[in-house]
């Protein structure tokens, strides 16, 4: 199972310029999260700083029982091997063959001989759809191509925290889309926690678990994908819609004048730009089918259900909604009906009906109870 990172009050700023300031969130082992945020707003530094190669000026970033921004170099060192990252441009050295650029951290960090390199190399390329092209040189190759042999890379070390920089960035919608694919069928073959940092919506819709947004210096929110989907947060709506009309403008922000202004313009019937009202929560792209289940999905529907009372009631919805029946029952939930209620207040029979938090024992299921195979509640620790 991949590691748990606690981040806890984390500000980074360069001389006198802040870039975001007291981030705290928890990216649960194995389970896939995303932040968003604007261009410019420090997703970049954010996955720097976790890795040490920033040092925050405050906070903690704690895997393992290491707290990375204080801890020794050696540590840091040691710490730094937990993780993979993909950057932006894939960083592959031009004059290297996918074979050596994937083998290079074999190489430089272990006592492998080249057969058991190879064995490693061939199965990473493999799992990242690029076997057979191993002699290839990155400059030879796709955009989309080039991404995946830095997944290869970022693989070989066996990581358990796994960190992604714009997976998008020079691709299409549909190799983003296999991009995305692969991020969740990597997942469910090795169940790393992942962080991935982008402003594509279609990825942050329909990929995490998790979701996130950096805007204005500050962690908006982070939560269970269905918290940010059905948020009515101005700047989560306005970012997930892609729409010009809400507080993030040309640059960054907006003064309230420019927003009185286009506000009237966009009522007087001037298109806002942007996917009309995309609402709702899309169905989370799955694995490929043949791959295994993802561990990280598990574990996470337990821990949402043992938090669901916490919530916004739109997210919870969604949440139950999104369960099969014979996952309600095993959860003790069930839709809240809107028919028939008055007023807009919902009687509290008809209100999703919110699991007993105290209840963490395993239930006891029958041999012939549909319920058969759904994940126990985990016990503790909730
Ligand atoms: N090493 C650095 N020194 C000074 N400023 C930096 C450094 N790295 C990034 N910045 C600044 O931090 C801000 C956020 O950058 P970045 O993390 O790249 O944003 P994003 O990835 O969200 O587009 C930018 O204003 C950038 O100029
Ligand atoms: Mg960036």
């Amino acid at each position: 199972m991949g590691a748990e990172v606690v981040i806890e009050g984390l500000s980074k700023s360069f001389g006198k310029h802040t870039i975001w300031r007291d981030v705290t969130l928890t990216l649960p082992p194995g389970e896939v999260s995303v932040m968003l945020g604007p261009s410019g707003t420090g997703k970049s530094v954010f996955l720097k700083s976790m890795i040490g190669l920033l040092k925050p000026d405050r906070g903690k970033c704690v895997i393992n029982g290491v707290d990375i921004v204080r801890c020794s170099e050696r540590k840091l060192y040691e710490t730094r091997k937990l993780f993979g990252v993909l950057f932006q441009d894939g960083a592959l050295f031009g004059s290297m063959s996918l074979y050596d650029n994937v083998a290079f951290p074999l190489r430089e960090h272990t006592k492998k001989s080249e057969t058991e390199i190879r064995k490693i190399v061939l199965e990473k390329l493999d799992m990242t759809g690029l076997s057979g092209a191993e002699k290839k040189l990155p400059g030879e190759i796709s955009g989309g191509m080039r991404k995946r042999a830095g997944l290869a890379r970022a693989l070989v070390l066996d990581p358990e925290i796994i960190l992604v920089d714009e997976p998008d960035s020079g691709l299409d919608p549909v190799r983003t889309t296999y991009i995305s694919q692969l991020f969740i069928d990597v997942n469910a073959q090795i169940d790393a926690t992942f962080l991935i940092v982008t402003h594509n919506i279609n990825l942050a819709r329909t990929v995490p678990d998790n979701l996130g947004m950096l805007y204005r210096k500050e962690l908006v929110m982070f939560g269970p994908r269905e918290v940010l989907l059905t948020s009515e947060e101005p700047v989560v709506k306005q970012f997930l819609n892609g729409r010009m009309d809400g507080p993030i403008g040309m640059s960054e922000e907006k003064d309230s004048a420019t927003l009185a202004a286009e506000r009237a313009m966009f009522e007087a019937g001037h298109h806002a730009g942007g996917v009309e009202e995309v609402t709702g929560v899309p169905p989370q792209l799955q694995p490929t089918p043949g791959l295994p289940e993802r561990q990280g999905a598990r574990r996470r529907k337990d821990r949402v259900m043992r938090m669901l009372h916490t919530l916004p009631e739109a997210a919870r919805e969604s949440i139950i909604a999104s369960l099969s029946p014979e996952e309600q029952r095993h959860y003790g939930v069930h839709s809240a009906s809107l028919v028939g209620t008055q007023h807009g207040v919902l009687p509290t029979g008809d209100v999703a009906t919110i699991p007993d938090s105290s209840r963490t024992q395993p239930i006891e299921l029958g041999p012939n109870d549909a319920t058969r195979g759904l994940p126990p509640y985990e016990q503790g620790n909730s």
